[in-house]
């Protein structure tokens, strides 16, 4: 049996009060003998708190995004530095979100990713297709171009992986079938190897759109289907625990 990530996106939900609300519930329930690592994405403002009410568990946390630069005149973006400084082990990259409403581009990503695999923090690239880029049949070329790009400046040997988040599946409720996800997950996995060789079998891969407890158990059995990006199941701690 693979051992599966389980990652909440929070996006730009969970203040102080919820996050402790949160976490009361969902430190008491998450089972010890979990087939699961779960890992959180809160908002940065909430990051230190997550943190130190996380030492010494077995939860990882990461932020949501992060600037290339280390530091300097880079007015309301957040530091890669200070995120590993507070102890985070990874963070997303080029989410779907970040891509369409903030013009985040593929070229963006690929700085991103090398600025966080200096620090030996864990990028986690997104990627995903468009309901019209699928429907126009252009999903693998688009995914290709996602990839290429993304990872077009990796260190060799530093750890990254992969979410696969169809943009059409994510806040809708319409969960990408499996044949989709494994016709995914499996041209994802080929251009790794293509991209990275042997290594590629150590790169997770994500699955991520409207994951719930219902669904999650279907899509764990695909093949390079590594783990999960949740959103909207993850804000409850039941709902989260219940994606494993
Ligand atoms: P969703 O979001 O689970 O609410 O579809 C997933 C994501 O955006 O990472």
């Amino acid at each position: 049996m693979k051992r599966m990530i389980c990652a909440g996106n929070w996006k730009m939900n969970k203040g102080p009060q919820a996050v402790e609300d949160f976490l009361k519930i969902f430190l008491e329930s998450v089972p010890k003998d979990a087939e699961m690592d779960f890992i959180l994405f809160p908002q940065n403002l909430v990051l230190s708190q997550v943190a130190s009410r996380l030492k010494g568990r077995a939860v990882g946390f990461g932020a949501q995004n992060c600037y290339w630069e280390k530091h300097g005149a880079f007015t309301g973006e957040n530091s890669p530095e200070v995120l590993k400084e507070l102890g985070a082990g990874y963070c997303l990259v080029g989410h779907s979100e970040r891509r369409q409403i903030f013009k985040e581009s593929d070229e963006d990503m690929a700085r991103k990713v090398r600025a966080l695999q200096d620090l030996d923090l864990l990028p986690v690239l997104c990627i995903g297709e468009t309901l019209d880029q699928r429907t126009t049949g252009k999903t693998n070329a688009i995914l290709d171009v996602q990839l290429s790009i993304g990872l077009k400046n990796l260190s060799a040997g530093k750890k990254f992986w992969i979410a696969y988040e169809p943009v059409w599946a994510i806040g809708t409720g319409v969960v990408a079938e499996v044949p989709q996800v494994a016709e995914a997950h499996q041209f994802i996995f080929k251009k790794l190897q293509s991209l990275v060789g042997a290594a590629a079998s150590q790169v997770k891969i994500l699955y991520g759109g409207s994951v719930k407890p219902d669904n999650a158990k279907a899509l764990a059995k695909v093949e390079h289907v590594d783990g999960f990006l949740i959103g909207g199941a993850s804000l409850d701690p039941k709902n989260f625990i219940g994606c494993h």
